[in-house]
């Protein structure tokens, strides 16, 4: 495809092309290789107009590694602050020769709009509550690396489901690929109609934990609550935190992650994100070769065993 808007989008065969594309990736990086020249002559710019820490670093790595000209649109003091539209922004980006976009936006469907707007590939690095489809990716890469599959696994998806665009993609993307995903929350943070995905609606933290391979932990979005979802914050990460407790109850190998940024000691506690279960750090670090994958593929590479070249 020429952008990559949503996992939602995709079938298991694309997903499982860019995680072995990643894997090759990763190889790059982690044996310290001098950059690759894979992407001399792309440009590629970041779009953000919502703050990022980790996916818009790791986009510019993940560029910088491939020899990517990148540029870093600061929203904030650009003409988008004049008024300038959406889509001119866009298309003024283009007119400069752009070949490949990276939007968030807090506005669900704004890469589509962009997509549509611009013969540019686009990139979705989070829109609204809809979809954050890089941070599934990474999340299913991780996944498979520790577990060494995807089918067949129970996996947890505990917080804010109703705000969390992390939580969409990962139900793409785990239901597409065979896992069996159980999301938790109390039921005013749960979406209507997320039974039609293909997963277990559950209140009960401890009981989900039981069978758990994974659990993967949302923040809880307090920017964007717009009414009290449940009495105190110390409430919530009683019930639905997870704390060394509830991990020494759960399966031994039951595998830890958080997409970043937590909330340390409301929906994770400090203990666990440090915690010899978590792979919350390597997360971040596969971040960067899912995103090179990404750029690799959408700029029209195919064979992994040429990114060297
Ligand atoms: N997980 C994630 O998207 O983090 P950032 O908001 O820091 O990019």
């Amino acid at each position: 495809p020429k952008d990559l808007l949503g996992l939602r989008e995709l079938n298991a065969e694309q997903i499982q092309l860019i995680l072995d594309t990643a894997t090759a990736c990763k190889d790059i990086f982690s044996r310290d290789l001098k950059k690759v020249p894979t992407l001399r002559g792309k440009t590629v710019v970041t779009l953000f107009f919502e703050p990022s820490t980790r996916t818009r670093t790791s986009f510019e790595i993940a560029g910088k590694w491939m020899s990517a000209d990148l540029v870093n649109l600061t929203v904030s003091s650009s003409s988008v602050a004049k008024g300038e539209s959406f889509v001119d922004t866009a298309r003024t980006l283009e007119a400069m020769g752009v070949d490949l976009i990276i939007i968030r936006h807090s506005l669900g469907g704004t890469p589509r709009l962009l997509a549509d707007s611009v013969a540019a590939h686009v990139i979705n690095a989070g829109d609204g509550a809809h979809e954050h489809p890089t941070q599934g990716l990474l999340d299913l890469y991780s996944i498979r690396e520790k577990k060494g599959r995807i089918a067949g696994l129970n996996v947890v998806i505990v917080g804010d489901i109703l705000h969390s665009r992390v939580a969409k993609s990962n139900i793409y993307g785990l239901t597409k690929l065979g896992a069996k995903v159980t999301v938790v929350a109390p039921p005013t943070l749960i979406p209507k109609g997320i039974g039609e995905f293909g997963v277990t609606i559950e209140t009960d933290l401890d009981k989900a934990l039981r069978d758990a391979d994974v659990v993967n932990i949302l923040r809880i979005q307090l920017e964007r609550q717009t009414k009290a979802y449940f009495p105190t914050l110390r409430e919530y990460s009683k019930l639905f935190g997870v704390n060394l407790s509830r991990l020494r109850q759960a399966r031994p190998d039951l595998l830890v992650m958080h997409p970043g940024p937590a909330n340390l000691g409301v929906e994770i506690s400090e203990e666990v994100s440090v915690h010899d279960q978590s792979v919350i750090t390597e997360q971040v670090t596969n971040g960067v070769a899912v995103r090179m994958a990404l750029l690799y593929l959408l700029t029209g590479g195919g064979n992994k065993d040429e990114i060297l070249h």
